[in-house]
Formats: structure tokens, sequence, C-alpha cells
């Protein structure tokens, strides 16, 4: 996820685009960079760090002023946050300048072919093989819009690039595919950006793109077609949200924003992950496949709501590749001595990459000579960089501090990593690790309807504010969705909240049980495992008896349940590895909405931070 603006007018475009990209920097801010075309040519600047390296940047060595420019500000994906790899990126010749935010998943075989035609590609990006072919293209047919549709035709993956060529001066061309891109049309000035809130101080028209469509953009309007050059219809809207509002995409907290971003944190996570052979390939490994097939432990480190990911890696690992995991919270692991040695595989998971107790733990496992591979959503932080090996998720930055689209995403990192363990070590075929491949990138979709089903949570969730405890219950796969359930409700609402495994229930916790005392309780499918969902819908008998009130998370069409659940929140049927991808979503939107009702600040909850930087 990154911020992209372009302008088109009489305004000096370098006071636009910072401005727009200001307001775009939540969706982005390891690296930022700008082009101007100006004086026949394109001036351009870029520099890693925040948006105020860029400011820095531009007061000691100023650009000349035009009137056409573009911006971006970034999320890193493909290669780290470096100036170099910072956009806009540039052919060879300097005449194209181009931004682009999502994944180019076959910029590896674009990048080969462009290198034997004499090109130099000075970055580790998959966007810059755009400019290149975009010269090209361009070059050969003297026309900006045809070239960006003649390249949009050979890309894949999702995309959002907007581009100018100095031969046109008063233009500048977008193209859309599976990630957003919004016009914005003043009077004699056009604009376009990531997201209403970079232009919202200009002008409320706008224009949302459709899927593969590129649109030029010139001072007196704009023209969009299709990937295939036919005219498109344009749909206009105006824009009647401030521009906090916009920032928000018109969601009133971040959370809220995040939890419905997951489908596409998802899908994102999965993207170009397995090669043209059938392979499952990670971002960085610096670990000799020899290492890797004599691992025999594997230690999952994390804390918080990453620690839950972990726990859920769990029976995924062991399942798939037959290598003991065990999972330990971050805080902990050093201080008790834990047996290391070079066949202990360490896997950390942290969404910031800087959490302390995390990094020391894998300093800690390193010390001892572990390999450590890390699962992280901020590419260049310190945890990946300390570590032998790397899964980059793809949430985009998050902004709320109880993780949502991170925690979904980092389970797909865990499932690709357990496949690819399994992968090297020979336990799983490649037909196997499609198959599950194709049952995640079906998950996307599933989570999309959980989302569109939620107000009846919501309305629960209201209607239990005035309540001093909640309990969570889940086994297997669902009792870490228990614990992650409470642990949401702990940080939002700050209510009595508490996840048990199922079957302990008997072992205590049935004590706390009370007359009309809320339940949640995660159940498993019918299918595959039928004896843990039988186990389960005892349980829920038990607690009901002794006057609990359930609330019951269950697959679509286990009729079982309906007895028994006082509520009843229904998901999409999934394997049963997989299900905590789709169960643990409505507890975000149940701690969320319940902690709305009782007035608490959802983003920024009392007493905690988004990264915690100390042990
Ligand atoms: C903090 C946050 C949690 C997060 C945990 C781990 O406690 O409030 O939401 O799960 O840190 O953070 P990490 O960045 O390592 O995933």
């Amino acid at each position: 996820m990154c911020g992209i603006v372009g302008y088109v007018g009489a305004q000096a475009a370098l006071d636009v685009v910072m401005a727009g990209l200001k307001r775009l920097e939540y969706r982005g801010y390891d690296s930022a960079g700008v082009a101007i075309l100006a004086d026949g040519g394109m001036a351009a600047a870029k520099k890693a760090g925040k948006l105020a390296n860029l400011e820095k940047e531009l007061g000691d060595r100023p650009l000349p002023t035009g009137t056409t420019g573009i911006g971006h500000t970034r999320w890193a994906t493909h290669g780290g946050p470096t100036d170099a790899n910072a956009h806009p990126h540039l052919d060879n010749a300097g005449r194209v300048a181009v931004v682009h935010n999502g994944i180019i998943e076959n910029f590896a075989c674009l990048r080969a072919e462009l290198a034997e035609r004499g090109h130099t590609l000075a970055s580790e990006t998959d966007t810059e093989v755009v400019a290149h072919l975009l010269a090209e293209e361009y070059s050969a047919c003297a026309d900006p819009a045809e070239a960006m549709r003649l390249v949009c035709r050979r890309l894949e993956g999702a995309f959002t690039l907007v581009a100018v060529h100095a031969d046109e001066p008063d233009v500048v061309v977008g193209a859309r595919r599976n990630s957003p891109l919004v016009v914005g049309v003043g009077d004699g000035e056009s604009f376009l950006a990531s997201d209403v809130a970079a232009f919202i101080a200009h002008t409320r028209s706008a224009i949302e793109l459709g899927q593969d469509q590129v649109v030029e953009l010139r001072r007196d309007g704009v023209t969009v077609t299709g990937f295939d050059g036919r005219p498109a219809e344009v749909r206009s809207y105006h824009v009647d949200w401030d521009a906090s509002a916009a920032e928000m995409g018109g969601y009133d907290y971040f959370m809220l924003k995040e939890i419905a971003e997951q489908p596409k944190a998802v899908a994102d996570t999965l993207l170009g992950r397995i090669d043209p052979a059938g392979s499952l390939t990670l971002d960085e490994v610096r670990i000799p496949p020899g290492v890797l097939r004599e691992v025999d432990k594997v230690v999952v480190v994390a804390c918080g709501t990453a620690f839950h990911a972990g726990l859920i890696a769990k029976y995924a690992i062991e399942h798939w590749t037959r290598i003991p995991c065990e999972v330990e919270l971050a805080s902990e692991f050093r201080y008790r001595d834990p047996i290391l040695d070079p066949r202990s595989l360490v896997i950390a998971i942290s969404q910031s990459g800087e959490t302390m107790d995390t990094l020391m733990a894998l300093r800690h496992a390193r010390e001892q000579g572990s390999r450590v591979l890390a699962i992280c959503n901020t590419n260049g932080s310190t945890i990946p960089r300390e570590s032998d090996a790397v899964l980059y998720t793809r949430a985009g930055p998050e902004v709320a501090v109880a993780s949502t689209k991170a925690f979904l995403t980092q389970l797909v990192a865990c499932y690709l990593v357990a496949l690819y363990l399994g992968q090297v070590r020979g336990t799983k075929w490649g037909d196997e690790i499609r198959a599950v491949v194709r049952d995640l990138a079906e998950i996307s979709g599933a989570v999309q309807r959980v989302l569109e089903t939620m107000e009846p949570v919501r309305e629960l969730a209201r209607s239990l504010a005035g309540k001093g405890t909640v309990l969570f219950l889940g086994r297997h796969v669902g009792y870490p969705v228990a614990l992650e359930g409470a642990l949401k409700l702990k940080e939002l609402a700050y209510m009595h909240a508490e996840g048990f495994a199922a079957g302990e229930l008997k072992h205590g916790p049935i004590a706390l049980i009370e007359e009309d005392l809320p339940v949640v309780v995660v159940v498993p499918s019918p299918r595959g495992r039928s004896v843990l969902h039988d186990k389960i819908v005892s349980n829920i008998q038990e607690i009901r008896a002794r006057g609990a009130r359930t609330i019951v998370i269950a697959e679509e069409g286990d009729e079982t349940v309906v007895p028994y659940a006082d509520h009843l929140i229904r998901v999409p049927a999934t394997p049963t590895l997989l299900q905590p991808l789709v169960t643990t979503v409505p507890l975000q939107v149940f701690a969320c909405e319940l902690a709305t009702a009782r007035g608490n600040e959802v983003d920024q909850p009392r007493n905690l931070a988004k990264s915690v930087t100390v042990e």
C-alpha cells in the first residue's frame, strides 16, 4: 500500500503534489519522491524515510517550477526502503517517470527481457520495469495513454500506475488494476490520487476508475479507456467528506477501515508467491536448503496479536511438516534459557518489525546458532534486517493500535512458511501445496462475505455494552482465535475478557459461568474432524445449562448448533486449518463496536502503543 498523487493544471505542481502526499502519508511512510515536468525536461527527487526527509532534500536542492507532476509515498514491498528503491522510477534516458502502488508479479521476467535489450535497472523494485517499458512503447507510438495500455496488458498482479513523459508536458497518465485510483476534476486542473484525501482541498468532483482502465489527464479534462483501448463509461461523484474523514476512506476510525481492508490484504499477501514452476518463494532467504532440511525443531516467538498468529501456525507447521513446533511469548523466551542449536529454526512474527521483546528473542536465538525467519509487515525494519529469511505480509501500514489486517496476513504468511518448509523438506508435494494455496486464494472472498453480514454482530455488541465480563471458548485452531477475541475486547473495550480452550472448561473456568454471562464459542467445521465439532457442541450445552448466554460462531450449514445458540454468527466453510482467517473477523467487529458503544477511543486505546520498543 502506497500513496500516489498526479497533477496537471496552472498551479505549481510541486506544491499540490507535496500537500497531497502529506494527506496520504498514512498509506506509507518509508520513502517518498516527486517528478515535475519543467523546461522541456524531467526533474525528480526522492528520499528514504518520512516525507520530511524529502522536504529537506527539496529545500537543499530545489526543483525547477512546473505545472505537471507526480508524487509517491511508499510502503515497501519489493526492495527495502532506500533512496534508490523510492519512487518515481525513471527510464535510462530520464524522459519517463512512474510511480506505482501494488505488486507486479511477473516483474522478474520483464526485467530479464529489458536487460537483454540493453536497459540498465537501478533499483530492486518491481516498479522500475514499467518506466523502461513505457519509454519503449512511447518511442514507437508517441501516445502516452496508448503506451500505458500496451504496458498494462503485459503486467500481471495488482497495480496503480501514474506516469509522465517529458515529451508530453501537459499530460499525466494513470492505470488501475486491483488497486485504488481516483480522478479529481477541477476548473482548468486535474488530479489523480490513491484516495480523495489528496485533492479534496482543490476539488470535490471525483471519478472513480474501474478495473483495467487507463486515464489520460489534461488541464481541460480526462479521457478514460479500457486496457483494450475502448472508451469507458465515466462515473463521476461528489465527495462530501471533510479532509480527515477522507483520509480514513469515510470510516469513523482507522480500525474500521483496516478491518474492511482485510480481503485485499489477504489477497495481496498471496500475490506472486508461487513461481511459474509451481514452487513457493519467500522474499529473502539466506538459509541454505540443506540447513532447512536438517531443522529438527521450530520455535515461534512473538508478542500480543502476533503471538496468537504463532499459536495457530503451530497447528499448520506440525501437521504439514511433522517438525515439532513450540510457540513462546517473546518476552519470556530468553529468560528461561531455551534449548536452541543450529538445527532449531526460530520464526519471529511482528507487524512493526521493531518490537523489542521479539528482537531480543531473535538475537538470543542467533547467538545460539539458530536461524531466524521473520514474518513482518514493515519492509526494512530491524527484525527482518537481523533475520536469515523473511516473508513480508502485505497488509500495508496499520494505523490503529489494535492489530486486525496485520493479524490475518500473518496467518496467511504462517501457512505459506509451513508449506515452504514442507516443500524444502519434501513432506508436501507440489500439487498439495497448490491445493492449499488455492484454498487460501478463496479466503479473501470469504472474509468479504463475513464483512457483509456483520450488522447483527454490531447490534449484539451494543446490547452488551453494560456487561462486565465476556468469555471466549475454542478448540484446536479455534483456541487461539478465542484468545485473540478476548485480547481485542480487553484492548478496546477495557472489559474483563478471557479466552479458554473449551476442553479446559470443566477443569476450572466453568465455575465462572453465571446467569446471562456472554460466552463466545468458536465452533470448528463439522466436516473433517467431526470429533472436535461434537465435543464443542457438548461444551456449549454445558455452559448454556448453567445460564450462559451463548454467542456461537459456526460454519454456514452447521445446523447442529442452532438449538444451543442464543446468538448465531455464520462464517463461510473453509478447510479446518484455515478457519481462523474467517472466525477472527466477527470478533474484531464485535470488540470495535462494543468499545465504541462504551465511548472508548478505538484507534488509540488507553495505556497501549502500536509499536513497543522497550522490553
Ligand atoms: C503491541 C500492540 C499489539 C501488537 C504487539 C506486537 O502490544 O499493541 O497490537 O500485537 O505490540 O507488535 P508487533 O509489531 O511485533 O506485531
